[in-house]
Formats: C-alpha cells, structure tokens, sequence
C-alpha cells in the first residue's frame, strides 16, 4: 500500500490545494482536497489495461468551474430542498435557490466548493484521507455550528471506503454523499448506456417534473425503476423525459443504519464490476443527463450519458418530509453513515 501527497494549485487566496494518490490492492485512488473530490480512480480490466474509471478535469481550474459536481464531497445537504426552506425547532431557515425556486446541494456555495483540511493515514487493510471542514453557524443558511469529517480509502480488497461523520451544536438536516461519476469503460470512452445494472430497491422516491419528493414511497414492482433484476440502463418512455433520463432516488432495501447492499454495476467488454453498499436510506441514480459536452481529462469532452452517479444518501428534501427518515443531527447525536464501493473483474 502506498500514499503519495501532491501540489495540485493554488487558490487566489494563497491557500495550496493538495492531490493525494492512495495504493492498495488493484486500484490507485487521488483525491483533492478542494471539494474533497475524487479526481481519479484507476481499475485494471479483466485483460489487465489500467482505466481511469472517474469521469473529472486534468487540472484544478476544472475543479473550480466544476457545474456538473464531478467527484465532489457535497453538504451540508446533498440533493434539493423545496423552496429553498425549511423549519427545524418552530424556526424558518432560507437557503439559496439554485434549481428554480429549490436548492440544490446546499445552493450556489456549497461543501463542494471549500477546501478541506486533509490528512492521510494507515490502519488496519487500508490507507484513507481524512478530511475535515468548519461550517459556521448560518453557513448556506444552515442552522449552528457544524464540523464534518470524511474520510475515503482503499483497501487491500480493491474497496473504496466512505465514513462520513458530523458534529454540530444546534439540531440541523445534514446529508453527505459523493458525487462521482462512473464509467466503468474508461472515463471518456463512450456512454453508460450499455452498462449492466442492479438496485437493491424495491420502491423509489416519487418526484414531481422539478425533482421534489412527492411524499410517496412507490414500489418499483411492473415501473422503469424496477432494476431488482441485472439489467441495461433503459431510457425509453415518456416517464423519464422531463429528466432526461435516471435522477431518482432509490430506497436501499433493509435495515437503515446499516451497511447493506445497495446496487451492482457491470460492464461487459472490460469485464469491471462494482458492487455499493450504504447505511443510508436511498441511494440518487443518476445517468448524467445534464452533462453537456463539458471539457474533461486530457481532451476527453463528456457529453449527455457517458457517466453514472450513484449517490448513497438520503432522501430529497427530507428536511421538508415528516415521513422519511430523519436526518437531523443535533448535540449529542452526531450523523455518521458509511458507503462501500468494491470493484472486481471477471
Ligand atoms: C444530482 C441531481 C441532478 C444534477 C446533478 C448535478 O444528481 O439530482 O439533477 O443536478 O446532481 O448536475
């Protein structure tokens, strides 16, 4: 196992952002620590040709101008809150609106676009980056103090580790995910159409044409959205046009809080698998819909399609939702949630 620190810029700040390589296993992973974003993450296929399986930029500047979120550490509260509101304790909090009226990943400023401290380790079968970050009281309109620490490693069993961890002093929604963008061929090398998929959800988050929760939890039993079975990523039907595509969040069966199985992704002609498994409630599938053509590494130019996201989190705008699961950590009841994404070939 091997951990490498690198420059990866400067900020107009002054403030030097890190790149750090971690080596375990099969897999190399780099992380930055603007963003807390994972910059690359390299998977040998069944023939043994090293891929970049991350779609992202080659070089910071593409970090800071980073529209689609690529690889990004996203808080304090992944995905969209309606109207950019929400009450906690008889109080009204306002956001910033950055999707129509919503908010989306905590609004125009979110965690994705700080840098975190960063700090890298050994333990047990694996070599992490620990990152931390401040968020004062208000931050984003978010209520109280905050502190997040994220760690991300590899293992010597080709995984890729998440624990994300919050600590904050008055009650406060919080939702951490990552929002990597995946294709299991190579970043560049095509779309993820032709990707193999299972989601271990039996119902999804229904959402009106603006991507907020309607309050139903609906079975996927007979819809677009049953992926219980290995199956392509299909686009076909009027249901998904107003999103483009995949932008659902899925509710991960069993039990909450516990790290579960919660989807497979295969690719066929390189024979790379990966297999995720979360504590959280639901996991956003999302098929990059958005993507428009953005300038990605080394000359690769990612149009609509050619990655996947699969954000384990959450459900959207729980802020707003009496009946999902809550996610409010308050003194003396921190968040903590754990993903694991373990790659194969064969
Ligand atoms: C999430 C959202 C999408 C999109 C991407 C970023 O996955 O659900 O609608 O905003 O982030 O482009």
């Amino acid at each position: 196992m091997k951990i490498k620190e690198n420059d990866f810029g400067v900020l107009s700040n002054g403030k030097k952002v890190k790149i750090w390589t971690l080596s375990a296993g099969d897999l190399k992973l780099s992380l930055s620590s603007y963003g807390a974003a994972w910059t690359s993450l390299i998977v040998p296929s069944r023939n043994g040709i090293k891929d970049d399986i991350l779609l992202g930029y080659s070089g910071l500047d593409g970090y800071l101008n980073n529209g689609p979120y690529i690889g990004v550490t996203v808080g304090r509260f992944a995905n969209r809150i309606k109207d950019a509101s929400f009450e906690i304790m008889g109080m009204r909090h306002a956001l910033n609106a950055n999707d129509g009226v919503n908010s989306l990943h905590s609004g125009p400023r979110g965690f994705d676009k700080l840098l975190w401290k960063s700090e890298a380790y050994e333990e047990n079968e694996g070599v992490y980056v620990r990152f931390e970050l401040d968020s004062p009281d208000g931050d984003c309109g978010f209520p109280g103090q905050m502190k997040a620490v994220v760690n991300y490693g590899l293992t010597k069993s080709n995984e890729v580790i998440c624990d994300y961890q919050a600590k904050v002093d008055k009650p406060c929604p919080i939702n951490l995910t990552n929002h990597a963008y995946f294709n299991l061929a190579g970043e560049g090398n095509g779309n993820i159409l032709n990707h193999d998929v299972v989601l271990y959800s039996s119902s999804y988050v229904q959402v009106d044409k603006t991507g907020i929760p309607t309050g139903n939890i609906v079975p996927v039993d007979g819809t677009i959205f049953d992926f219980r079975k290995r199956r392509k990523i299909f686009l076909g039907g009027s249901f998904l046009k107003p999103f483009r595509g995949y932008d659902h969040c899925f509710a991960v069966d069993g039990e909450r809080g516990k790290l579960r199985p919660c989807a497979e992704v295969h690719e066929e002609d390189t024979g790379r698998s990966m297999a995720v498994f979360t504590s959280q409630p639901g996991v956003q599938f999302y098929t990059g819909n958005f993507l428009k053509n953005a300038a990605g590494k080394h000359g690769s130019v990612y149009g609509k399609h050619s990655g996947f996201c699969l954000e384990t989190q959450h459900y959207p705008d729980t802020p707003n939702q009496k009946g999902f699961p809550s996610c409010t950590a308050a003194p003396g009841k921190d968040y903590h949630e754990k993903a694991v994404f373990k790659f194969d070939v064969g």
